[in-house]
């Protein structure tokens, strides 16, 4: 075990702690902290040495698995190699070669790579590289931006804005003005248990008709989904949805953008879920797999004639965004090993063959106390529980604790358990997430 690690578990508790941890009870946790200390595969090892199961590639990131080889090496040669260098008109080689092997993985007609920092930044870039595609156009009228309900494109402010998660929001203000929603495709009532593609609801696409009559469609500059909306808890857009979406946007002339930060890089068993779905967007945003969580990095995948419309203006800088960080030497490294152990092991497709085996041990769970739903796609999945009343959310809660203990890491989300294995795991691990999910809900009141 490593020192800090132990030294963290010698104490006490964290309760003085400097960490002001992200999206977490500070104080709860604090006071009895579960602390992952060292990763391998399919597993964690806790501070005090207990193997946990992985059963949600981290933070739906680790699509390889933890610490594979080729990444760590690949890491460790760049960073004493070079650490850094500017992609503010200077260059290096690594960058380009990891743009171009990603053309090389994304759906046809995707050749263009916008490197960013996070799925948040990628967010907000893809939501500026529409409103700027409009105006070099000379459609500088389209302001508007359109999301979903219940959807999560990060914490920054345009991702926030177009986001449908009220938690996420109703803290922070106004935010970015234009900005408008349709509702989210969860029904519950009509879907429920669905196996992959739930049979109802392509008709809530059409709500986007409602806000283009309301709006006028030539103010709308783009629409932002989640192919899958994941943080939300896995739902699963019902048939005909996306390809509706699509033909709306594409009447009106209004961008159509996949954030693929979860569903990208094998998720749902095809490279990208644009794939899966067979709807392509005009902009599509990346994260997590991309560099297998190693280093943070995102990006944003363009359309060709995205790109070429750009390309068409006076001499001189095309697009006024960027970061320091854009196209790190570290992550463009981290990213290159994860495309060739991906490649190695046919892990951007290997979620099909699984998903028959994930989806019969997760709908085994139908049944289980408090279980009001378990849908899945791919190698993603959620069990629904009815909530205790008067206190949302505690049931979910136990449940993750309960698989904490008993060496299974889910993740939760209101009263939802969320499932995304790395893509490398075996049936018999599958099955054992399940098995101790039902375990678990047993003991949960
Ligand atoms: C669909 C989607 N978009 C954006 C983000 C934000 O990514 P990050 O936390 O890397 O900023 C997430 C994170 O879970 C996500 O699931």
């Amino acid at each position: 075990m490593n020192k800090r690690a132990e030294a963290g578990v010698m104490q006490a508790g964290l309760e003085a702690s400097a960490f002001w941890m992200p999206y977490t009870a500070n104080r709860q946790f604090k006071k009895s902290p579960r602390l992952l200390a060292r990763a391998e595969g399919m597993y964690y090892w806790t501070a005090d040495g207990r193997q946990v199961l992985d059963g949600q590639a981290g933070l739906w990131c680790v699509n390889a698995g933890h610490c594979r080889p080729k990444i760590v090496e690949a890491v460790r040669k760049q960073v004493a190699e070079m650490d850094f260098a500017p992609t503010f008109n200077m260059g290096h080689p690594i960058a380009f070669e990891f743009a171009d092997r990603l053309a090389e993985v994304a759906p046809d007609g995707f050749s263009r790579v916008f490197f960013t920092n996070s799925g948040s930044e990628s967010a907000d870039t893809a939501l500026k590289i529409a409103l700027a595609y409009h105006r070099v156009r000379g459609e500088g009228q389209r302001f508007r931006l359109i999301g979903r309900e219940r959807g999560y494109h990060g914490v920054n402010f345009g991702g926030m804005a177009v986001g449908g998660i009220a938690a996420n929001r109703k803290m922070f203000g106004p935010g970015v003005a234009g900005v408008d929603h349709i509702r989210h495709t969860h029904d519950l009532a009509r879907n429920a248990f669905s196996k992959g593609q739930p049979a109802h609801g392509a008709e809530f696409a059409d709500e986007l008709e409602r806000l283009c009559a309301f709006h006028d469609p030539s103010t709308i500059a783009a629409v932002i989904v989640e192919p899958v909306a994941g943080s939300a808890g896995v739902l699963v857009p019902p048939k005909g949805y996306l390809q509706r979406l699509r033909e709306i946007c594409t009447r009106h002339g209004i961008l159509l953008i996949f954030d693929e930060v979860i569903t990208g890089f094998g998720r749902l068993g095809h490279p990208f879920a644009s794939q899966r779905f067979g709807v392509a967007p005009d902009l599509f945003t990346v994260a997590k797999g991309m560099t297998n969580g190693t280093v943070p990095m995102g990006a944003v995948f363009a359309s060709d004639s995205i790109y070429d419309a750009f390309m068409q203006g006076p001499e001189g800088i095309e697009l006024f965004h960027g970061y320091t960080y854009s196209g790190h030497p570290l992550a463009c490294a981290a990213g290159i090993g994860t495309l060739d152990t991906y490649a190695e092991e046919g892990l951007l497709t290997r979620g099909a063959s699984l998903e028959a085996a994930f989806e019969s041990a997760i709908h085994a769970l139908k049944g289980a106390p408090h279980v009001i739903d378990v849908r899945n796609i791919g190698l993603m999945a959620a069990v629904e529980l009815e909530p205790r009343p008067g206190k949302p959310g505690a049931r979910a809660y136990e449940a993750f604790l309960k698989c904490f203990e008993a060496g299974v890491l889910v993740r939760y989300t209101g009263d939802i358990l969320a499932f995304s294995p790395p893509l490398i795991a075996e049936k018999a691990q599958i099955e054992r997430i399940f098995e101790t999910v039902a375990a678990a809900l047993k003991t949960v009141d």
